[in-house]
């Protein structure tokens, strides 16, 4: 007779999985993106069942990982990995600061990273909410924040907006700017790293990604990264055959 599975063997089931996929991973993107603290986390999600396997990395950046994922009903997530060792300090210090959400005092890198990845979560939380199309967010904990997986029913993640060869330039670049006119008016953030490198396309559709860098509009800084935000579009638009300028995306987003 088989013996009963109980909660922890289930647990520890996850636990080992995880570890051997860590083995995986490790020999692809460097040891560094799981120190222990990270790991612990990564066990820690599991056991909440946010995380049921890590399967392959989507991404590797400069600052974080990127990997897919399944939860424990077996739906595919993203689950991205802050380095604690690579991360640009400076630059998260600088944004972070006046932001009246967050009151870092700590010099702690790893308190200023989870602040950071925090940030990511609460502004993919008011873009959803605002109606703009952006991964789901699900969960933030220390240097991991899990959201939604941005791709087609086979796992193949979304392309990036510079690699693809949009179809609908039209409706692509009037869907992006009604999206960034929701997030000031709406949400009232701006996006801060707007490009075709932060924009995924998924069914022809626009997905908008990678909100870390994201400030409140009363920040000090918030008109000067929509202006960049802005500049940006201007030229990726120009890219995708779609002649705005920046004058009418300003006045589109800002109604001025
Ligand atoms: N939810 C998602 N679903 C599918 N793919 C995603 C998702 N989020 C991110 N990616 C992929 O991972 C890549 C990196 O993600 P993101 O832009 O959020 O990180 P990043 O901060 O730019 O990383 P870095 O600056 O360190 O390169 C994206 O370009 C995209 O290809
Ligand atoms: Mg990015």
């Amino acid at each position: 007779m088989e013996s009963p599975v109980t909660k922890s063997d289930i647990n520890l089931q996850k636990m080992r999985e995880i570890k051997r996929l860590k083995s995986v991973e490790d020999k692809r993107v460097g040891s560094e993106v799981f120190d222990r603290i990270t790991l612990q986390t990564l066990y820690k999600l599991a056991n909440q069942g946010y995380i049921h396997l890590l399967n392959g990395a989507i991404s590797t950046g400069k600052e974080a990982n990127v990997f897919k994922g399944a939860d424990e009903e077996d739906t595919l997530v993203a689950v991205k990995i802050y380095r604690v060792t690579t991360s640009d300090f400076k630059k998260m210090q600088y944004y972070i600061q006046g932001d009246p959400r967050f009151n870092v005092r700590s010099n702690s890198k790893r308190q200023l990273i989870n602040n950071w990845v925090l940030k990511e979560f609460k502004n993919l939380n008011r873009a959803y909410d605002a109606g703009v199309r952006v991964p789901k967010p699900i969960v933030a904990k220390n240097n991991i924040l899990v959201m939604e997986f941005i791709g087609d029913e086979n796992g193949t993640p979304a392309r990036l907006m510079r690699q693809v060869k949009i179809s609908n330039p039209e409706y692509v670049a009037n869907k992006i700017l009604d999206y960034v006119k929701k997030l000031y008016n709406d949400a009232k953030i701006v996006h801060g790293d707007l490009s075709a490198f932060n924009i995924l396309i998924e069914d022809d559709e626009p997905v908008i990604i990678d909100l870390s860098q994201g400030l409140v509009v009363d920040h000090p800084l918030a008109r000067e990264l929509l202006n960049r935000d802005i500049d940006n579009l201007v030229k990726d638009f120009k890219k995708m055959g779609m002649d705005i300028s920046k004058d009418e995306i300003k006045r589109k987003i800002t109604d001025l």
